[in-house]
């Protein structure tokens, strides 16, 4: 299973990339806002310093049909390594189209729906983005969704990704993950949470107490 980091924050990507643990990055418009400064700038840094480790979603941010076709060619062209991500909506249908068909990678972002998912998988986008915790928001079931994707894509062998996105807690990428989820995109303060579990804490410090006790000042001799 991938797992991608859902920010646009520079320090943190570095913080975790090398592990390799890292597959892949997820920005939007409010990670690139939150970041402040100069987003193209942001971008290209994200994407170099992913360049070996895996590709970056880079959300368009216009909105009439015309105008997203050419500017999903402009972010694609930033850097080898970028995914355009593309609201999953009607007037998109053949945008994405003619972008998959030259070659231009495409994560279909905001998917709440099995039956858009549908329609996402036959146009051949490489990403699928369920948002798992905005479904869960309105009292909707939003892990029942991506284990209904998840069920369809291999029913119908399309050969589309599913990226659960849109995850809250640690609870939520358990969920995702034995769901099928191809990816899971974390945010940076779950991502450091997956890694915590208070009992090794507790088991850390009892070995450490037990061993100081002996006064060895050098091991292994
Ligand atoms: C995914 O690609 C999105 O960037 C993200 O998961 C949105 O999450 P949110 O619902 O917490 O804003």
């Amino acid at each position: 299973m991938k797992l991608f980091l859902d920010t646009a924050n520079l320090e943190f990507i570095k913080k975790w990339v090398s592990t390799g643990l890292i597959n892949g990055i997820t920005t939007n418009p409010t990670h690139l806002a939150k970041e402040g400064g100069d987003p193209t700038q942001q971008v290209k840094e994200i994407c170099a310093i992913m360049n070996s480790y895996g590709d970056v979603s880079v959300e368009v941010t216009d909105s009439e049909p015309k105008a997203v076709y050419k500017q999903a060619y402009e972010i694609a062209k930033l850097a080898s390594n970028i995914v355009v991500k593309i609201p999953c909506a009607c007037q998109y249908c053949d945008v994405m189209k003619r972008l998959v068909e030259n070659d231009v990678k495409i994560n279909a972002t905001l998917v709440f729906s099995l039956e858009q998912s549908l329609l996402m998988a036959k146009l051949g986008v490489q990403y699928i983005s369920p948002f798992v915790g905005r479904l869960d928001d309105i009292g909707a079931d939003g892990l029942q969704l991506v284990e209904e994707i998840r069920t369809m894509l291999n029913l119908y062998d399309y050969e589309s990704q599913l990226l659960a996105a849109s995850l809250r807690g640690v609870n939520q990428v358990h969920n995702v993950m034995l769901a099928g989820a191809d990816i899971a995109t974390v945010p940076t303060g779950v991502f450091e949470k997956m890694m915590e579990h208070p009992l090794t804490e507790i088991g850390m410090k009892k070995f450490n107490d037990d061993w100081r006790k002996l006064g060895i000042k050098k091991f292994p001799a």
